[in-house]
């Protein structure tokens, strides 16, 4: 299974998200290699939160015949997006192995996994330290014993900021707007756009409420809900100070105008 659809001129919000934003193959072997390092042995079942198109799930289950994946996904149409666009194109023994959710990531513990993945920081939906402790909490719950959770964390002075940041893509420009920071209780309007060579334009593509979470507080926060093991996973630069995509365990590093992390813990 491969992540790429061929996109020729369209306006499927999904597809270009999914474009523009997500990494799957690249994210699940980077899930699947940590933790095999950790523990020695290979992570099976496999739970993607948030899980939206659940291409990540899809990425899992075409790693090998063994693996199995949920997605847990609120938004019903959402799911049925990914249903007919993502596990469609799935063999049919990869498609067996998963199964999409339509519930919220709190109120779902079973089945136990050995991975709980909550990427593309869809957790900063949870707005009060009370609701983000009941997420960590649930996603303990959720795990097998010697278990995972894996979330990604974006941060810098850049981000405590409002701004645009375009990026080319083939066929459109992806356009992420923070359109307001409020320093005060770290909630961020967050916009997605689309333009494309034609001169048209998609505004407000996908829209975020959110509040931006900092490393320290997600750290304290799984170590309150049991977490054990708790790390940092850093991007290495090149020598030109560009993001190589390679992460590697940290304890301390320099300040940088906009990074992209990933906080870890074990159960
Ligand atoms: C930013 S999208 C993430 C899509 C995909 N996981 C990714 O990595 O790009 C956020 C998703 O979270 C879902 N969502 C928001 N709150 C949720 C909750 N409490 N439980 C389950 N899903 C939720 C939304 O429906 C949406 O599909």
């Amino acid at each position: 299974m491969t992540s790429r659809h061929k996109l020729g001129p369209t306006d499927d919000p999904h597809l270009l998200y999914q474009e523009a934003v997500q990494s799957p193959e690249v994210d699940a072997r980077l899930i699947d290699r940590h933790f095999k390092k950790l523990t020695g042995r290979p992570a099976k079942a496999f739970r993607e939160d948030f899980c939206g198109t659940a291409l990540l799930a899809c990425a899992w289950v075409a790693l090998g015949p063994d693996r199995k994946a949920v997605g847990i996904d609120l938004d019903r149409p959402t799911l049925a997006w990914g249903r007919q666009n993502n596990l469609s194109r799935l063999s049919d023994d990869e498609r067996r192995r998963i199964d999409l959710v339509r519930a919220d990531v709190r109120k779902v513990s079973q089945p136990k996994v050995d991975v709980v993945a909550a990427l593309n920081f869809s957790y900063c939906v949870f707005k009060t330290r009370h609701d983000m402790l009941d997420y960590v909490k649930n996603a303990r719950l959720s795990l097998k014993p010697g278990g995972m959770l894996f979330m990604d964390v974006w941060g810098g002075s850049e981000s405590q900021t409002e701004h645009r940041d375009r990026t080319r893509r083939r066929g459109f420009t992806y356009v992420w707007e923070q359109r307001s920071f409020d320093p005060i209780s770290f909630h961020a309007d967050c916009r997605i756009h689309f333009e494309f060579t034609d001169g048209r334009k998609r505004r407000n593509a996908f829209t975020y409420d959110w509040r931006l979470w900092t490393l320290p507080e997600l750290r304290d926060i799984l170590e309150e809900a049991g977490f054990k093991d708790i790390h940092v996973l850093w991007e290495t630069s090149d020598r030109n100070g560009r993001g190589t995509g390679v992460f590697r365990r940290a304890e301390r590093t320099a300040a940088e105008k906009s990074w992209i992390a990933w906080v870890v813990g074990r159960t």
